[in-house]
């Protein structure tokens, strides 16, 4: 280890993640019906090429040899989300052939010595539900809960980290509101219901999941930002730094960490849709917000990048924004009037992301004094990663990747986190995002997350320069560069 190495907590864990629609594809084998990305990804315009997840990374039939990459690469675990529509098709009996793919994933990553670090929902509702309601109904929250149950069933003896859902922000108000996710839909009171259903489901599978077996570790995802305004000495721009922060952050750390929504964005959002606070406060029954404020073993923090953000447009408007294709979209942020984004010079991934890795920082520190710490509860990065257009070259017969942006990415996010650790916060994981190129959702397969190339051709993996970095500091448990020396502060 060299002078500068910065060790990692000891037990800390070094991971990658990856979702069941991204990778498995076998779409429509043993038993699988359609989810809403099976639905929405065949809406014309809905994403990039028309791409879908039929065949995906085919991890589905290729699990084994991605079980033994992931050795190779010396992982301590692996975040995997379940698929409802195998489990449940259309959401109803269970269909043990669905089960018995997760089991014999599960077996091959305890026989590799990696821990199963294990998602139920990742975004693929069964489209059955969605035509009675989806997430706007109170009915998706308790056939979630049994869904839940029997996976439990299945794989409760195996597997130890159990996380209820993953960002619940994009499964609500990116997909109902601003419609660029499944369903596709445009309607305030919607995100709002499926938010508030979403955490009543969280809340009811921790509860039962708990009642069953004290011992497991329960938790959840959240895709957490940090929020700057461009003048900190301007009330405006505050203003548009705090809404952005209440409807990413506070929408969902106050309900499962406080018990109660954040007065601020409801009396924001009500002033643009009355009906939609209205209708929320219909929705939530007696008791709901205690159930959606259970007690949890891990928060799991997803970071891309921090927002910078004013109340006046910017003279030198930054990238286009996140709609992928040319099919309208709306704005998944109800409370985002008059909310603008600036340009600050960091660099961007091919997301047209900011590479902020000092936001983790800043981030993990506040969540931890404000949310987790009070509740003991600890925190996981269990999502951080950048697309690139990384170029496969053949050297030496052997395919290579240099992916130096990704490495820095990378270092820089793991050096960041090393700073919270230092400075007092107890992080105990990283999930790099993603194991595989994989399908980016509206954006298809244009935009490569992975450490490991996919030749979606031939379903060939190349472990690019990225995993071969992520191997030696996994090896190492330290990182020998500070972020400071990777980011403009
Ligand atoms: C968050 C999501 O959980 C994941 O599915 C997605 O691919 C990455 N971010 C990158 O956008």
């Amino acid at each position: 280890m060299s002078d500068t190495a910065r060790p990692f907590p000891s037990g800390f864990l070094f991971g990658a993640a990856t979702a069941a629609y991204q990778i498995e594809g076998a779409a429509f084998e043993d038993g699988r019906t359609a989810s809403i990305w099976d639905t929405f990804s065949r809406e014309p315009g809905a994403v990039i090429n028309a791409d879908n997840g039929d065949v995906a990374c085919d991890h589905y039939h290729r699990f084994r040899d991605d079980v033994a990459l992931m050795k190779d690469l010396g992982l301590d675990t692996y975040r995997f989300s379940v698929s409802w529509a195998r489990v449940r098709p259309d959401g109803g009996a269970v269909n043990q052939k669905g089960l018995d793919f997760y089991k014999r994933l599960v077996d091959e990553l305890h026989g590799a010595g990696i821990l199963p670090w294990l998602t139920l929902y990742h975004w693929d509702l069964p489209q059955a539900l969605q035509d009675r309601g989806g997430w706007t109904v109170r009915e998706t929250s308790d056939l979630f809960t049994e869904y839940a149950l029997s996976v439990h069933d299945a794989l409760g003896d195996r597997v130890q980290n159990w996380t209820t859902l993953n960002e619940p922000w994009c499964s609500s108000f990116l997909s109902y509101t601003g419609g660029i996710h499944a369903p596709g839909h445009f309607s305030i009171t919607e995100g709002v219901l499926a938010a508030h259903h979403l955490l009543l489901g969280h809340g009811q599978v921790v509860r039962e999941l708990r009642a069953r077996d004290a011992s497991l570790d329960l938790g959840i995802t959240l895709n957490l930002t940090v929020a700057d305004p461009v003048d900190p000495s301007d009330a405006g721009d505050l203003d548009a730094a705090r809404r952005i922060d209440g409807q990413f952050n506070r929408w969902f750390l106050d309900p499962i960490f406080r018990g109660q929504y954040p007065a601020d964005i409801v009396a924001d959002i009500r002033a643009v849709d009355a009906g939609a606070i209205d209708a929320l406060d219909a929705a939530t029954l007696p008791g709901d917000l205690e159930t959606i404020a259970q007690p949890l073993q891990a928060l799991g923090v997803n970071y891309y990048h921090g927002e910078f953000v004013g109340a006046a447009p910017d003279p030198h408007p930054p990238v286009p924004g996140d709609a992928p294709t040319d099919r309208a979209t709306g704005s998944p942020w109800p409370a985002g009037v008059d909310i603008h984004w600036h340009e600050r010079g960091l660099p961007r991934t091919n997301m047209g992301w900011e590479v902020q890795p000092e936001g983790l920082t800043r981030l993990l520190q506040r969540v931890w004094t404000e949310y987790a710490q009070p509740a003991g509860t600890v925190l996981y990065v269990t999502e951080n990663g950048a697309a690139y257009d990384d170029e496969l070259v053949v050297e030496d017969g052997v395919g290579r990747v240099h992916d130096t942006e990704r490495v820095a990415f990378l270092r820089g996010h793991l050096g960041a986190i090393a700073d919270a650790a230092e400075s007092g916060v107890d992080v105990r994981g990283y999930f790099y995002w993603s194991l595989l190129d994989n399908f980016e959702w509206a954006w298809g397969y244009a935009k490569r997350f992975g450490i490991v190339r996919v030749d979606y051709d031939t379903q060939e993996r190349t472990a690019k320069d990225s995993a071969l970095e992520y191997r030696r500091v996994i090896a190492a448990r330290a990182i020998d560069v500070p972020s400071a020396l990777l980011a403009p502060r």
